[in-house]
């Protein structure tokens, strides 16, 4: 029995790509094992800051002894690191047999085979060109779907934001046929999934499907098609890019069945003068404006964001206007980071110094942060009292025999589950009413009142196996 076992960094893509991993090794034979005992070790790797590359150097530097403890065990990396670095990272890092990108998954059974016979050593890393690039389908065993499974809509990225390392490590963006998507939220629905994130780095910017061309039009087309899977309960998105996101798409939250009351909308900055710096063609305003009309639409949405502090040139003036922004905003919740100069961007190929002092960058985060904990604690706190709607994922990660799920607004509620009778399980996948009692420091606790939905079939309660960035 070949064993293999799979750590994931990064984002959603990441995430998305691991599961594919497995599907293709266990159509070969291969079973998932402890990294211990594992013939096989894939690092699915992150690029986006030097932070998440420095993640692969000590994950593969702490294997040293697994290797030398399993002679002829393959070590490989996969993922944003891999793309970027190619054969370089075998010449840096000694250990890692071949490096593969997330256009070679398909082949990945084969790679291993050939690093195998050969124990030579390869980069697998190539762009499939765009017009030749198929996206690979789900096809996950029964009782593996979780509750909330990630469904791909496009891959890569054709903006060129100054920062971000992304495009050169995706390539350019395809949009996943709109058939293929449909087909695979059937699928997962009557696998067990109740909710469908659809994935991918500007959804905003999808079209595979035919529309009058409108811009955005194509996105709203594929939500109003999934919405309309019967057995879908939930329907969320992830990432928007505010430059293509249109009010069609901002309306469709008042309009459809399964969209939940949660929008991702990174801003990166509250400043114009540094989001025209950052090439990321919107202003402040355009952005206000924006949420003006998703909360016309959806008054009690939730929001979270992207900002980044200390970009090239970032004036204590600039990111006074990032604070404001937040405050006017007051997003539920947002990931903040220090700027990060990575290989291959624009903000490179400009010349742009990283001249903010890294004392100053850490103390702009941390003025970040602190705001954003008081408003999210805000946020959170007008729930506290109300009964909300939480799709059960499975045990609350404290394993106090209290179960979790989250609301409509994303929220992370765990409750007491309280007698439940055996014709209506309350167990993985089931619908159900919470009334909030109280706020932890990001989550919600409280009890269940009643079950609006048993679940169809037994889901799994595994979780997807991310590692931050
Ligand atoms: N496609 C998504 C973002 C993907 S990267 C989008 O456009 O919204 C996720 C986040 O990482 C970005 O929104 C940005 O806030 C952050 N990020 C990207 N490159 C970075 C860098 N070089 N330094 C610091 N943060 C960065
Ligand atoms: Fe990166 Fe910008 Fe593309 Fe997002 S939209 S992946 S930040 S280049
Ligand atoms: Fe995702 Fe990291 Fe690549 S954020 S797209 S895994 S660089």
């Amino acid at each position: 029995m070949r064993r293999v076992h799979i750590q994931t960094f990064g984002c959603q893509m990441n995430a998305y790509d691991t599961e594919r991993m497995r599907e293709q090794l266990a159509a070969d034979g291969w079973v998932e094992g402890a990294e211990a005992d594992a013939d096989l070790v894939i690092l699915n790797s992150c690029s986006i800051r030097e932070k998440a590359e420095h993640k692969l150097a000590s994950a593969a530097g702490r294997l040293r002894d697994w290797k030398r403890a399993r002679p002829g065990a393959i070590l490989a990396v996969g993922g944003c690191v891999a793309t970027q670095e190619g054969e370089r990272l075998l010449e840096r890092a000694p250990l890692v047999d071949f490096t593969f990108g997330p256009d070679q998954i398909a082949i990945l059974p084969s790679l291993v085979a050939r690093a195998a016979a050969t124990r030579a050593r390869f980069a697998a890393t190539a762009f499939t060109d765009v017009e030749d690039y198929t996206f690979l389908d789900a096809n996950p065993a029964p009782g593996g779907v979780a509750v909330t499974a990630l469904v791909t809509i496009q891959k890569g990225c054709d903006h060129h934001c100054a920062y971000c390392v992304v495009p050169a490590t995706r390539g350019p963006e395809v949009s996943r046929p709109i058939d293929e998507v449909l087909r695979e939220v059937e699928r997962l629905c009557a696998l067990g999934a109740r909710e469908v994130t659809l994935v991918g780095q500007n959804v905003n910017a999808y079209h595979g499907v035919h529309t009058d061309g409108e811009r955005g039009a194509a996105f709203v087309e594929l939500l109003r098609r999934v919405d309309a899977v019967p057995a879908l309960r939930r329907l969320r998105y992830t990432t928007s890019h505010p430059k293509d996101f249109t009010r069609p798409v901002a309306r469709a939250f008042a309009e459809l069945r399964t969209l939940q009351p949660w929008l991702h909308l990174p801003v990166q900055s509250g400043s114009s003068r540094t989001l025209r710096r950052m090439v990321r063609e919107y202003t402040r305003e355009a952005y206000v404006e924006q949420i003006g009309w998703v909360r016309e639409a959806c008054p009690d949405i939730s929001l979270s964001t992207d900002v980044i502090v200390g970009y090239p040139g970032e004036t204590e003036a600039d990111f006074t206007e990032t604070l404001s922004l937040l405050e006017q905003i007051r997003y539920d919740s947002i990931y903040s980071f220090e700027y990060s100069p990575r290989p291959d961007t624009p903000a490179l190929k400009l010349r742009l110094k990283d001249d903010v002092p890294a004392v100053e960058k850490a103390a702009r985060l941390q003025a970040v942060q602190a705001l954003q904990a008081r408003v999210t604690a805000e946020r959170l706190d007008r729930l506290v009292g109300r009964t909300v709607e939480v799709l059960v994922e499975g045990e609350a990660a404290r394993g106090d025999g209290r179960l979790c799920g989250r609301a409509p607004g994303n929220e992370m509620v765990n409750f007491a589950p309280g007698p439940s009778s055996a014709a209506a399980p309350v167990a993985a996948g089931a619908l159900v009413t919470v009334e909030v009692t109280a706020r932890r420091v990001h989550t919600l606790s409280g009890h269940l009142t009643a079950l609006i939905e048993a679940p169809r079939r037994a889901a799994s309660s595994r979780r997807l196996p991310v590692v931050a960035a």
